[in-house]
This record gives structure tokens, C-alpha cells and sequence, in this order.
């Protein structure tokens, strides 16, 4: 009897196999998913495009500094400055317009002389196809430029093996506070 309940366990633990929008998860499911990518001609290229929210200050803040070394408060770079930060990312610029993920992740100083921080985020997908799958970006934000091109190192669930690029837009920012809109637009390959 026990052995029965447990074949019946283990059974519909593979019968069940838990799904992110088609997507069977586990490592089994990743394995048969690497096992079929010669099958796959064709990559995907896909295009994304939104407003990431840096809230730096208020009750509402999503970014806050971590860690400080002793050189960052005379530094004009935030030299040595490490924040984390899980900044909302919207379909217009308006904070209160639908969001579609998250920012999550590491920024830090990481410019001596100029304006330049070391971008370590996931963009975590929260909405349609998308709900459940992330990004990971990572490259140099030099901020005062009018673009930055970081790279899409890779992702999960639909983004499987996706790499790109993101190129990153200040849309506003406020000397006061320091909150910045930053319009994100990306362009990734994957299956
Ligand atoms: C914080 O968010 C709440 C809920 O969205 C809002 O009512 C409030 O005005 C915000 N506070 C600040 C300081 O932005
Ligand atoms: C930071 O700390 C190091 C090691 O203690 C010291 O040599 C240096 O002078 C300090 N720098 C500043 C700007 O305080
Ligand atoms: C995204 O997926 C989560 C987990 O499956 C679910 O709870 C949530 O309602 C979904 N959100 C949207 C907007 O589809």
C-alpha cells in the first residue's frame, strides 16, 4: 500500500509537470528543451520597450545604497556607492501607467572621473507572454550620455539563451530627489 502511494506520488509529480506559459519547468524539462535546439532553425529576434522608474528618495523609494566606501561622499562619480534597487518598469513614462516588471538588482559606481555605474540587473517580466520569464542585463551605464548600450547576458523561461542589447534613454530626472525615468528599449535574440 505505501509503495503504491508513493509510485503514485512520484507519478504525478512527472504527469504534473509544472508550466510557465507552455513552458514545462524542471530540470528534466530544461534538458529535453537543450536536447530539441538543433531542431531549431530559426532564432527569435524580439523587441521590448519600457520606462524604468529609479525612485532614489521619498517613502516610496525602490533604490537604496548599500554600501559606501570611505572615498564615495567626496567622490562627484558615487565612486565605491553599491545600491540595490527593485526599480518598476512601465509601459509609458508615467509611474502610474501599467507595469510590466521589475528592475532587479545591483548598481554601483564604478567610474573614478566621469558619471559611469556598473549595471548588474534582472528585468523581471510580471505581465502577458512575458509574466514569469526574465532578463539579465549587465554593462556600464555612463548616465550624462544620451545613449547607453548595455548587454542582455542571457535569460530565463521564454528568454532561454537570450542575448542583446539594451539601449537606455534618460527620459526625465529630477535634481531634487534624483528620481529618474529612463526609457529602456531592447532588442534580444533567443528561441
Ligand atoms: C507612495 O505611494 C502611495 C501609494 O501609491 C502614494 O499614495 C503616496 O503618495 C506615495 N508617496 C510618495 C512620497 O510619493
Ligand atoms: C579611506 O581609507 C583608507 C584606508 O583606511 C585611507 O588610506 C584613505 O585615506 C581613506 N580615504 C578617505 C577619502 O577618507
Ligand atoms: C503572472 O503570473 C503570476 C504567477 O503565475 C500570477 O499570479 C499573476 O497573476 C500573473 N500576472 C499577470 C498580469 O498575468
Amino acid at each position: 500500500m505505501r509503495k503504491l502511494i508513493i509510485i503514485l506520488l512520484l507519478t504525478s509529480i512527472v504527469i504534473a509537470m509544472p508550466m510557465v506559459l507552455g513552458i514545462a519547468e524542471g530540470p528534466k524539462a530544461v534538458e529535453e528543451w537543450f536536447s530539441k535546439l538543433n531542431d531549431l532553425t530559426k532564432e527569435k529576434v524580439t523587441k521590448l520597450h519600457f520606462y524604468f522608474h529609479g525612485i532614489a528618495s521619498g517613502k516610496n523609494s525602490t533604490s537604496m545604497p548599500v554600501v559606501l566606501s570611505n572615498a564615495t561622499s567626496s567622490s562627484a562619480t558615487l565612486f565605491g556607492d553599491i545600491f540595490v534597487a527593485d526599480d518598476p518598469l512601465t509601459v509609458g513614462p508615467e509611474l502610474h501607467s501599467k507595469t510590466v516588471g521589475r528592475a532587479q538588482g545591483l548598481y554601483s559606481g564604478a567610474a573614478l572621473a566621469e558619471a559611469g555605474l556598473l549595471m548588474t540587473m534582472n528585468l523581471v517580466f510580471t505581465d502577458g507572454i512575458y509574466n514569469g520569464s526574465t532578463l539579465s542585463l549587465f554593462g556600464r551605464n555612463s548616465i550624462l550620455d544620451l545613449y547607453r548600450e548595455m548587454s542582455i547576458v542571457g535569460g530565463t523561461g521564454v528568454f532561454r539563451l537570450a542575448r542583446g542589447i539594451a539601449t537606455a534613454k534618460t527620459f526625465s530626472f529630477s535634481t531634487t530627489t534624483f528620481n529618474a525615468v529612463v526609457e529602456y528599449s531592447v532588442m534580444i535574440i533567443h528561441y
